[in-house]
């Protein structure tokens, strides 16, 4: 058992013993690792509530926004089934892009998971235009300033009773200090007070600690 660290980092390590991270994600975060790309993938612990909320809600189409080495997007394919399973999935770095498409194959997701390269903003308007069905989950989770932005891109794909989960929108507590004007930290503020105001959604903010230290996702339903 690990003994180091901080407690909510050595709880999720027990987390981990007591129930192991699936190969294909170890090997993802290796390839992450070994690739120097920066260390803020979702955890196992949060990967899982990503699969178990696609589940929960029956999801066969989901939208991501941020894939970098596709270990958040290979946690919520994991959890899609039958022959309509589908992933749609925005990164603006080519070598972020390049490394997720081969993690994504090796993890057996290759026919589910389409990674589109370029700003998401742009990618989304273009989805858009497609008419695609509707999708069952949204995970945003790129640049922090743009999250009120995301939110009112992905909306229009989404269909009633769809989950959209935000992540690191409470980064050390700096949400709640309206002192604190970091562009990362309004963007993640705004996109809070947006969803509270409107009537088509419910939510909730879990705040979390673990691996990745004090952070928290929004977690809202499309009431319709
Ligand atoms: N969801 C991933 C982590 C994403 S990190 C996981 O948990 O495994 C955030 C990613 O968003 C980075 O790879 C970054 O390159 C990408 N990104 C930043 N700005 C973007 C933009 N405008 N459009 C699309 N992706 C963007
Ligand atoms: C950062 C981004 C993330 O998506 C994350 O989960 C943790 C940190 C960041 O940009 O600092
Ligand atoms: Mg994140």
């Amino acid at each position: 058992m690990t003994t180091t660290g901080s407690p909510w980092q050595r709880v999720d390590s027990w987390f981990d013993e007591v129930s192991p991270v699936p190969q294909v994600l170890q090997d993802a975060q290796r390839a992450a690792d070994d690739a120097e790309m920066p260390p803020i993938a979702v955890s196992a612990a949060q990967g899982r509530l990503l699969r178990l909320l696609a589940g929960a809600v029956g999801a066969t189409r989901v939208v991501e926004i941020g894939t970098l080495a596709g270990v958040s997007t290979i946690w919520l394919a994991s959890a899609l089934r039958g022959p309509d399973a589908h992933l749609t999935t925005f990164e603006l770095d080519p070598a972020h892009a390049a490394l997720a498409r081969a993690n994504i194959d090796r993890a057996g997701f290759g026919s589910v998971v389409d990674v589109r390269v370029g700003p998401a903003l742009e990618g989304l308007a273009g989805l858009a235009a497609e008419r695609p069905d509707p999708y069952d989950l949204a995970f945003v989770d790129a640049d922090k300033p743009s999250n009120p932005a995301y939110l009112e891109a992905v909306l229009p794909l989404l269909r009633t009773g769809a989950i959209i989960v935000v992540d690191n929108v409470v980064r050390n507590g700096a949400v709640a200090d309206t002192g604190v004007d970091d562009p990362k930290v309004v963007g993640s503020r705004t996109v809070i007070e947006a969803v509270a105001a409107r009537p088509d959604l419910e939510a909730t903010v879990l705040q979390t600690v673990g691996v990745k230290g004090y952070d928290g996702m929004l977690v809202a339903r499309v009431t319709g």
